[in-house]
C-alpha cells in the first residue's frame, strides 16, 4: 500500500481502492479548513491516479465527523464567511470527483459530517452510526448541503424534523428512510466497504462514469431530460470495446476483462 503525507487525513491505496480516513481523533474528526483542503487535494489526486478505481471515505469507529469545527468557526464574522465562501470550494471539490466515492460511516455523522457523507455516491453505515443536522442548537443552519440533500434523501417531513429539532437518526432509521444503502455490524464496516469498492473497481470505468453522470442527472433536471440523457449515455457505450467485451463474455459464459476502452 502507498501512503501520502497529510496531517488530518490518512490515505491508503491498495488494490485499485483509495481509502481516505479522516483523522482528527481529538475533535471527533471535526472538519476544519486544513482537513477539508487536504481532503479536496487527496480526492483530486485519487481521481487523477489511474491505479485508483474507487474511493472509500471513512472516519473512526466513534465518528465519521462530528461536524464543521466549532472552535474554528465561533468567532468568524459574516464578512469573513462570505468573502471566503466558507467551505464552498471544498465541498465543490468533493462533488467534482468522477470516480465513485463510498462513505463508510461509523459513529457520529453530524452537521458538516452528515453533509460530507451525503456528497459521496452512497453511504454504508455501521449499526453504530448516528446522523444528524444539529446546527440549530448552535444558532445556525446547515451550510454545505444539508437542507437540500437530506430533503432529497429522506423527504420533507423527516428532513424538517432533523433540522428543526437537531435530533439524531440511528442507522436503522437511516436505512429505512433511504439515507444509507446498507447497515452492517460495526466490526465489518470496512470489510463491507472494501468489498463493494472492489466490485466497483472491476467494472469498466466508462460505464461507471456513465452511471454517476446519469444518476446525478436525476437531481439536476426534469424526468424527460434525465431519461434522454440516460438513453444517450446508454447508446454511446456501444462505441466502446468494453461493451463488446462485456456482452461477448456473457454469451461465452466467462468473466469480462474490461480495459476502459
Ligand atoms: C469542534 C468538536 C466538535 C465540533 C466534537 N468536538 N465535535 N470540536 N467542532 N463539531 C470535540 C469536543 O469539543 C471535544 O474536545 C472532543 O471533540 C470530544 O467531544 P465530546 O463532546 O467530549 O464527546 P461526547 O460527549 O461523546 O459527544 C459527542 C457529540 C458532541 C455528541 C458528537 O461532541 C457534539 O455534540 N459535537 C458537536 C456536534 C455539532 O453540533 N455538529 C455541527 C457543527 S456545525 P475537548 O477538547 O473538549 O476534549 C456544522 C455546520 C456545517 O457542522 C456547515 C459548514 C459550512
Amino acid at each position: 500500500p502507498s501512503l501520502m503525507a497529510y496531517e488530518t487525513i490518512i490515505v491508503e491505496i491498495e488494490d485499485h481502492v483509495a481509502t481516505i480516513k479522516l483523522n482528527r481523533p481529538d475533535a471527533l474528526n471535526a472538519l476544519n479548513s486544513q482537513l477539508l483542503s487536504e481532503l479536496a487535494s487527496a480526492l483530486e489526486d485519487a481521481d487523477g491516479n489511474e491505479k485508483v478505481r474507487c474511493i472509500i471515505l471513512t472516519g473512526s469507529s466513534k465518528a465519521f465527523a462530528a461536524g464543521a469545527d466549532i472552535k474554528e468557526m465561533s468567532e468568524k464574522t459574516f464578512v469573513e464567511m462570505f468573502l471566503s465562501d466558507f467551505f464552498g470550494s471544498e465541498s465543490q471539490a468533493v462533488c467534482k470527483v468522477r470516480k465513485p466515492i463510498i462513505a463508510a460511516v461509523s459513529g457520529y455523522a453530524l452537521g458538516g459530517g452528515c453533509e460530507l457523507a451525503m456528497m459521496c455516491d452512497f453511504i454504508i453505515a455501521a449499526d453504530s452510526a448516528k446522523f444528524g443536522q444539529p446546527e440549530i442548537n448552535l444558532g445556525v443552519v446547515a451550510g454545505i448541503g444539508g437542507t437540500q440533500r437530506l430533503t432529497r434523501f429522506v423527504g420533507k417531513s423527516k428532513s424538517m424534523d432533523m433540522h428543526l429539532t437537531g435530533r439524531f437518526m440511528d442507522a436503522e432509521e437511516a436505512e429505512r428512510s433511504g439515507l444509507v444503502s446498507r447497515v452492517v455490524p460495526a466490526k465489518s464496516l470496512m470489510e463491507e466497504a472494501q468489498s463493494a469498492a472492489s466490485k466497483i473497481a472491476e467494472k469498466s470505468m466508462l460505464a461507471t462514469f456513465a452511471v454517476k453522470e446519469a444518476v446525478n442527472r436525476a437531481y439536476e433536471t426534469t424526468l424527460s431530460e434525465g431519461l434522454l440523457a440516460e438513453r444517450r449515455l446508454f447508446h454511446s457505450l456501444f462505441a466502446t470495446e468494453d461493451q463488446k467485451e462485456g456482452m461477448a463474455a456473457f454469451l461465452e459464459k466467462r468473466t469480462a476483462q474490461f480495459r476502459d476502452r
